[in-house]
């Protein structure tokens, strides 16, 4: 790579990584800039394991949930907003559709998100992922189901996805109810090998941490952990 096209890369970031300080920091519905940065930082390392461009990993990363529909009027709205800052601040048109094409596709959509079409796009994915698990994802549920109102526990509400679908619009759902509808599936959804060894160990955490918390209860698991 020459020089030129380095120091753009590492202009480009230094701008992005102020712009998302800037747009995340307030945020505290688990998407603030500490996540973000995780983000970006787990994007880079899966970047090198599994032979992508990290500068795209990391600058995708970096703007990723800035057009989150939670923080903005619409998900279009947010997605324009990215992509306008993007032009103002000298990204390579590739480099912008690439980026865009990720973050308007990469996210959960219930586990029925269809696969992203890049590995540079499958890595941003799968970083994001992880960053809803283990020690890091369980303090990021707690923090989300208190942001929404969402109770810890409660043993009377069962989780959603053993219900039908009407059952499930009417049932409010809970901080440990959300490890059965999401976090404890998300293991078999990576897509990159370098992604389900970290989640491998991430797993097992939660696990761990849903088994002591019943005990500490004193109430049965039976929910088939
Ligand atoms: P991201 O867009 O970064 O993947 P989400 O917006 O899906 O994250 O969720 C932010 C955080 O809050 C994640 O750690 C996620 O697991 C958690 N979360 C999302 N929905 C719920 C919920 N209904 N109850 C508890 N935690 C949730
Ligand atoms: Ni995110």
């Amino acid at each position: 790579m020459n020089e030129m096209n380095e120091t753009y890369r590492e202009r480009l970031l230094e701008r992005t990584r102020t712009y998302a300080q800037e747009e995340m920091g307030r945020d505290s519905s688990g998407h603030d800039w500490q996540h973000t940065a995780r983000v970006a930082r787990t994007a880079r390392l899966l970047a090198e394991r599994e032979q992508a461009d990290a500068f795209l990993c990391e600058l995708a990363a970096l703007v990723h949930d800035i057009a989150d529909e939670k923080l903005n009027p619409s998900k279009e709205a947010g997605l324009d907003k990215v992509n306008t800052w993007l032009i103002e601040n000298g990204a390579a048109e590739p480099d912008r559709l690439h980026v865009m094409d990720i973050i308007a596709n990469m996210s959960y959509n219930g586990g029925h998100g269809g696969q992203l079409s890049t590995l540079e796009g499958r890595i941003v994915q799968d970083a994001d992922r992880l960053d809803a698990l283990g020690a890091v994802g369980i303090a990021r549920t707690f923090a989300y189901s208190g942001w929404k109102g969402q109770l810890i526990f409660d043993p009377d509400l069962r989780p959603r996805d053993s219900m039908s679908q009407e059952q499930y619009r009417k049932q409010p759902s809970t901080a440990i109810n959300h490890f059965y509808e999401k976090l404890l599936k998300l293991k078999t959804k990576m897509n990159t090998t370098a992604a389900r060894e970290l989640a491998e160990e991430r797993h097992r955490y939660m696990e761990a941490f849903l088994a002591q918390f019943y005990r500490e209860l004193g109430v049965e698991n039976d929910w088939g952990t």
